[in-house]
Formats: structure tokens, C-alpha cells, sequence
């Protein structure tokens, strides 16, 4: 089968450039790359489609054709002109999918893709639209969805319309109410994110979550290339570079790996951590952070919405005296993670990850799979992970419980450790992942083509404002 995936944020390429460094290159592009790939090593044929940029600041996505070298050439990047040259955060290309999705289908002429698979509200609009021109299905993969997103920024009527100017509410739930009422099929990676997310008010009438024809639950995998037990050439690099670097080389350690993103609430875990002085001379913190070697040092030069994450983390770790237990490592590719990892694996560390909501949770399969055991968030995804008890699973709001996680996490290491890595390997491999969108794609094809209907509006305000009363 020939395959296309709608992508139109962020960017693709073999380098995997600018990832987890920008909100638009997180774990989506992940996700994306490795079913794409999946699919190709299952014989299929893969297009991942998404916007060419030509801009200075972003020279990896100019060329309109890319590869990636170990899927060449039946896995093509093909990127489509919209919207001019630079290079344009996702709230900003709504005005511009028209544009994208025309490039695409004259890219390829009449000679069409058999199915699309459609990814965040961007991704989904653009299903909707070349479905409407062509007939083509798709599935629609929501990864993170508006209306949540709005009650965890806690929209109201006062601030509605500085937060519709930042982020363009009214376009991304009024794509999503599109995507989700025309999708062939809508994938969810928990049964959790169907029935929790997808019954948001906001989102009835477009869609029923009891719907069993209209979903289905497909947790994303871990990329066993990379993230293993295996040692290599990067873990010699980084076992003499951690040596060297570390405060305290030779200590269990917390290894906290994210963006640095409000929502995964990475002040939670260091509140815990610096609460018992006992504690926290027991075990090293490490945070993880890609493109900052000090943030004490380097503070200044971040963005706004990152010195508001840092700030108060560098005041709770110097205000309880602790700079010489915690450790800013700036890590470079996921290979140097894995290594990374696998390293803090050898001193019976921890990987923790406390954010608010985790719609799924990647990071933490990445990490069991590499010898770490796990604290996460029990909210969204690891709780359904997770379901056996081979992680700690702790409240993100309570600082106490997040505690109670980080000693759990480390005085049972041998056990958690050993039970959610072959829990993780039984259970979460992108092979399987793509297996099961293949067997729906194949079932979707089976019906045909069907033109839906124009789209007149992309505008979900008038929706929005009724919601927030
Ligand atoms: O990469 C993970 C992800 O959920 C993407 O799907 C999305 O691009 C990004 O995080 C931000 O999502 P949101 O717009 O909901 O904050």
C-alpha cells in the first residue's frame, strides 16, 4: 500500500534536527517517523508530508524531497510549499492548509496514495480537505487535543481572546471536530484519552465515544534501535563525560528528561526532591535539557515560556542549598539519551516524569527500556503502562506523593526496573503499532473511495465562547 501522513508542523529529516528543542519537534514527530518506518520494513510505501521552509534559521528543510538514509527510497519526506518561506510555529499555518493541501495533490497528479493518516488538528484538517477533493480516507491521530489543552491553560472570558491570539483555539477545535466526524477510523493510545478526551463538550456532536466503530486504542512503541541495554561507542563518550562532569558520579540518581514545557511540571518533581535534606544527600537529581549546558548561567537567553518553567526550579534548588547535588546535562540525540540512560541504569537511578497529563508517554518506555526504573505521572497514559505496578504512579499536584514515588523508585530498583522493561518490550514496539494501523487501513481501502462534503468555516468561536459561558 502506498501511505500518506498529513504533518504540516514541525519538520522531518535524517538528523532528526531541532528535536524536543521546540514544542513543534516533540514526541509527535517520534511517533510519526517510527510508525512511517514500520510500515516501510512491513513493504509498504510511506510519504510523510509536511511544509518546506526556506529560511536561514531552519536550513535543514529546503529541499522539497528528503530521505531518511536506512529507508530510502520507499519512505519519502516530501515537503510542500505553503505560506511563504519561513519557518511558522503550528498556530500559525491555519490560513495556509488550503494552500499545503493543493501543493500535495498536485505533487502527485493522479497518481494518489491509497490512504492517509492524519496527525494533530493541522494534520486532521488536511485529511478533511483532499478528502473532500478526492475521496481519499484517512485516520485521525488527535496526540494533543485543544479543548484540554484550553482548560489546562485555564481559558476563560477574560483571557479568551489573548489566548485565541496566542493559540488559535477557534481553528484547532473547529479542525478537530472536523477530523474526528469524518476520520475513517480516530487512534487513541489509551482508552483513556478515548473516553476522557474525546467527551469533552467541546467536542459533541462531532463525535460519540461509544462509538466502537469509530476508534481504535494503538499505544505508540519504544525504538529498540536506540533505546536498549546494548552498550556502544556513545556510551564509552558519555560514561567519561558524565564522570568528569557529574557532582556526584558514583550515586543513585532522579533523571528527569523533557521539554521544558509548564505541563510536564518538572518544578513538581524538584519540589519533592529538595523537601527531606535526607533525601536529597541520597541521590543525585539530574535534569536533562537539550540545547542548555547551565541554565544558572544561561537563563537569560531562553525563551519567555522557558525561563518561566526554569526560574522558580533554579530558586527552589539554591534556596535549599542543593547546586551541589543537581546536575543540568544539555543532551544532543536520542543516542546520547540512551546512553545517557543506560549509565544512570548502572547506578540504580530513576527516570521520572511528573507531568500534569501525559496523553500517552513516551519518555518513560524509552527509559524502563534502557534499565531505568520509572516514576510517572498517573495521569493519561502510564497508568495504563504501567497498569501492573512496575512503576511508581504518583499525583503531580502533590508533592508528598511525588516523594513518596522518587524513594519507592529507588529502594525497589531491581524489581521495578526488571518488571517494566519486559513489561515494555512484551508490550510497546512500533512493529505492533504499525501492524494494527496497517490491518485498518487495509479494512478502510476495502470500502472505497467517498468524497465528503466542502468545508465552509474553519472557526470554532462562536462553540468556544458558549463553553466558557
Ligand atoms: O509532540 C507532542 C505534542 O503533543 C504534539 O502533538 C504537539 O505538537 C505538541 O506536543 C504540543 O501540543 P499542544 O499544542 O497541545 O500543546
Amino acid at each position: 500500500m502506498h501511505i500518506l501522513f498529513f504533518n504540516p508542523q514541525g519538520n522531518f529529516d535524517d538528523a532528526n534536527s531541532h528535536w524536543t528543542e521546540h514544542p513543534d519537534f516533540g514526541g509527535q514527530l517520534v511517533y510519526v517517523k517510527e510508525v512511517a518506518m514500520a510500515m516501510v520494513d512491513a513493504g509498504h510505501t510511506v510519504d510523510i508530508v509536511t511544509r518546506r521552509i526556506i529560511d536561514p534559521e531552519w536550513p535543514e528543510f529546503s529541499a522539497p524531497i528528503d530521505h531518511y538514509d536506512s529507508h530510502s527510497p520507499d519512505l519519502r519526506i516530501l515537503r510542500v510549499p505553503c505560506g511563504g518561506d519561513a519557518f511558522l510555529a503550528k498556530e500559525q499555518l491555519w490560513a495556509h492548509m488550503d494552500e499545503f493541501v493543493a501543493g500535495a495533490i498536485d505533487f502527485y497528479g493522479s497518481d494518489l496514495p491509497d490512504f492517509v493518516t492524519a496527525h494533530y488538528a493541522d494534520g486532521g484538517y488536511c485529511a478533511v480537505l483532499i478528502q473532500a477533493l478526492t475521496g481519499m480516507r484517512f485516520t485521525f491521530t488527535g496526540h494533543s487535543l485543544g479543548a484540554q489543552k484550553m482548560d489546562k491553560l485555564g481559558m476563560n472570558r477574560i483571557n479568551a481572546s489573548d489566548m485565541e491570539q496566542r493559540f488559535r483555539f477557534s481553528r484547532r477545535l473547529a479542525a478537530e471536530r472536523f477530523s474526528m466526524a469524518r476520520a475513517y477510523r480516530i487512534i487513541t493510545s489509551t482508552q483513556q484519552e478515548r473516553m476522557e478526551q474525546y467527551a469533552h463538550p467541546l467536542y459533541s456532536g462531532a463525535v460519540d465515544v461509544n462509538d466502537d466503530a469509530k476508534f481504535s486504542v494503538i499505544p505508540p512503541g519504544v525504538n529498540t534501535r536506540v533505546f536498549n541495554i546494548e552498550r556502544g561507542e556513545m556510551d564509552r563518550e558519555v560514561e567519561q563525560k558524565l564522570n568528569a562532569k557529574l557532582k556526584n558520579p558514583g550515586q543513585q540518581h532522579l533523571v528527569v528528561s523533557s521539554r521544558i514545557d509548564e505541563k510536564k511540571n518538572i518544578g513538581g518533581a524538584v519540589s519533592a526532591y529538595v523537601k527531606s535534606p535526607e533525601f536529597s544527600a541520597r541521590a543525585g537529581l539530574v535534569i536533562c535539557a537539550r540545547g542548555i549546558d547551565d541554565p544558572f548561567e544561561e537563563i537569560g537567553r531562553l525563551s519567555f515560556d522557558e525561563q518561566e518553567v526554569l526560574q522558580p526550579v533554579l530558586n527552589m534548588i539554591s534556596e535549599a542549598g542543593l547546586r551541589d547535588r543537581v546536575d543540568f546535562l544539555n543532551i544532543k540525540s536520542q543516542a546520547e539519551l540512551a546512553a545517557t540512560y543506560r549509565y544512570f541504569a548502572t547506578r540504580k537511578s530513576a527516570f521520572v516524569l511528573t507531568s500534569f497529563y501525559e496523553p500517552f508517554g513516551l519518555a518513560p518506555i524509552e527509559a524502563v527500556a534502557c534499565g531505568l526504573s520509572c516514576v510517572a505521572t498517573k495521569n493519561g497514559g502510564p497508568s495504563e503502562i504501567f497498569a501492573d505496578g512496575s512503576a511508581a504512579l504518583v499525583d503531580p499536584s502533590d508533592v508528598d506523593d511525588i516523594a513518596r514515588g522518587l524513594e519507592l523508585a529507588l529502594d525497589n530498583y531491581e524489581d521495578l526496573a526488571a518488571r517494566s522493561r519486559d513489561r515494555v518490550l512484551a508490550k510497546y514496539t512500533w512493529e505492533k503499532t504499525a501492524a494494527d494501523y496497517l490491518a485498518i487501513i487495509g479494512e478502510g481501502m476495502a470500502r472505497g473511495r467517498e468524497k465528503g462534503e466542502p468545508v465552509q468555516a474553519l472557526d470554532a468561536g462562536q462553540r468556544i465562547k458558549s463553553y466558557l459561558g
